[in-house]
């Protein structure tokens, strides 16, 4: 009965129902720098089981899109940076678009709405390496959607981070933002673009971030609680620097005439390992405040309303680089293994529930590495860890982690056990010339988990060298 009312009340609604159709919908990004990536079927049922409706891809990889096939989920797929370059040649772009985009257009296919054209191509640390790609990577691939006949469903965006827009020092409130100077005029173009074809603009907007570079940042205002100094800006009060950040690029969009332009957040999210601010509790806080925030669809003081957001991210991805920081490892919702990592109430009412947990996952069997008690020459210790640890995740073991109080035993013990898991279990992999022994005991201890790996050697061949790959996938066989 309700619902066939609330159908019957959309149905008349027309412009409306855009709107709030999307208001329970929030999506994840979805990326897989992972040693052990969960199968995509598994994650797909995790996306349903949860009633999350959106994800955002870094790439449209076949497995990936074959898992979403036939579900409702809406997809925005990506173009790597790398590709940026071969997508400024038209009849590429008009490839590419056909072979990760129209080729799933059908019934029960890919419900793909958005194509992200690179991933932040204008981060200063990239030195210009995108500045002159990704306008015209962008336009043709636009363009080709409108060619192939799917331009009105399914818009081309470009993902940038918040550096591309600023408030002057001598003025900083969002209502003086503006585009990056050295990219200005790109950015007109861009958005120009973009405004034609009704195209959102996708930021990404990490409070995290902002907290992380600067120890002087008001901690309260990463938060959406409240703090005793808001920033006012002719009369508005900021509490958050979420709500500022977004007030900040809606200005800038203003500034060039197109302040009815929509935006979605293409990344929000908060880390729990690798910083001293990266934990559970300040994870739990930030998507407390975020949830109710979006639930009470109030918006920004600028762009009061929804806002679409995708969460970064939905699993922890060992892999990736850790060049941002330690923290890079540990953005997930999830655990590696598809478990929530605390409380999150999605429907915004502050109800404490842990998200559902990815079913049928295989582990690895109960076998940690150890350093073995035993060994006597510890010479070459130090040299053995540093081995794994670049070939495994020991972010954990950092300054304000959650391994961070082991003793120099237990470090070693660490290193070894994620080289040894990594390499799933390989006999071979837990010997470090000597110093290391399998053991069936947890050593678990406080907060640090010593976790045992996902199995059916589902990982990322990219990741580890070739013959090692063979090998462990055999041994695991025999198991
Ligand atoms: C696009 O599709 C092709 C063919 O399936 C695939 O090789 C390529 O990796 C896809 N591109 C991306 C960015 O995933
Ligand atoms: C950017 O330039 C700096 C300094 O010249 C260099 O260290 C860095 O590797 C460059 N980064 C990229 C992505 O090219
Ligand atoms: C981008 O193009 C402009 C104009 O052609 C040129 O002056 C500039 O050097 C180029 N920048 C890079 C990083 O290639
Ligand atoms: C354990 O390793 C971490 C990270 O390398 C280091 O900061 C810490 O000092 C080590 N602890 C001991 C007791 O060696
Ligand atoms: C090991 O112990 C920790 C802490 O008690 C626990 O959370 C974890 O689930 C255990 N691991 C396994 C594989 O049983």
């Amino acid at each position: 009965m309700l619902k066939l009312g609330f159908l019957v009340v959309l149905a008349f609604m027309g412009y409306w129902i855009d709107h709030n159709i999307c208001v329970e919908g929030f999506g994840v990004n979805w990326g897989t720098m992972a040693t052990h990536m969960l199968e995509p079927k598994i994650v797909v049922q995790m996306l349903k089981d949860n009633s999350i409706n959106k994800v955002k891809l870094f790439d449209a990889d076949k497995s990936t899109m074959n898992a979403l096939a036939g579900t409702d989920i809406e997809v925005m797929v990506a173009i790597p940076n790398d590709q940026l370059l071969t997508m400024t040649d038209y009849d590429q772009a008009k490839d590419w678009v056909r072979r990760n985009v129209t080729r799933y257009n059908f019934k029960n296919g890919v419900n793909i709405k958005y194509v992200a054209v690179g991933n932040e191509p204008f981060l200063t640390a990239y030195n210009n390496s995108f500045v002159n790609l990704t306008f015209p990577a962008l336009r043709n691939i636009q363009n080709a959607l409108n060619e192939a006949g799917v331009g009105d469903s399914i818009k081309a965006t470009v993902p940038l981070n918040a550096d591309v827009y600023f408030s002057p020092e001598s003025n900083p409130v969002p209502s003086a933002g503006r585009f990056r100077t050295d990219i200005a005029e790109l950015m007109t173009q861009i958005v120009e673009f973009m405004s034609k074809n009704q195209a959102p603009f996708t930021v990404n907007i990490y409070p995290f971030l902002s907290l992380y570079a600067n120890e002087h940042f008001p901690m309260d205002f990463a938060f959406f609680d409240g703090t005793p100094n808001p920033v006012l800006d002719n009369g508005v009060e900021y509490t958050n620097v979420f709500d500022a950040n977004f007030d900040t690029l809606y200005s800038a969009l203003k500034a060039l005439g197109y302040g009815n332009m929509a935006i979605l957040v293409g990344e929000v999210g908060w880390p729990t390992d690798g910083d001293k601010n990266a934990n559970l509790n300040n994870a739990y806080r930030f998507y407390k405040g975020l949830f109710t925030k979006l639930a009470s669809n109030r918006g920004t003081p600028l762009r009061p309303g929804y806002i679409e957001v995708y969460l970064f991210g939905m699993i922890d991805e060992d892999a990736k680089s850790i060049a941002p920081g330690n923290f890079e490892r540990h953005w997930g919702i999830f655990r590696y293994d598809g478990q929530p990592k605390f409380p999150m109430d999605i429907s915004g009412q502050g109800q404490d529930k842990h998200l559902v947990a990815a079913k049928n996952v295989q582990y690895l069997p109960n076998r940690w590495c150890m350093l073995n008690p035993n060994a006597k020459d510890l010479s070459k210790l130090a040299n053995n860890i540093d081995y794994a640890c670049t070939f495994s995740d020991c972010t954990s073991l950092g300054y304000g982690s959650s391994c961070n109080n082991l003793d120099a035993i237990g470090n070693a013990s660490y290193a070894f056990n994620m080289y040894y898991q990594v390499q799933n279990q390989l006999d071979l992999s837990c010997d470090f010339e000597g110093l290391a022994m399998v053991t069936n005991k947890n050593l678990s201890q406080g907060t640090c988990n010593f976790i045992i790996q996902t199995g059916k050697y589902s990982f990322s061949h990219k990741v580890l060298p070739g013959i090692v790959v063979l090998l462990s996938g055999i041994t695991f066989l025999l198991l």
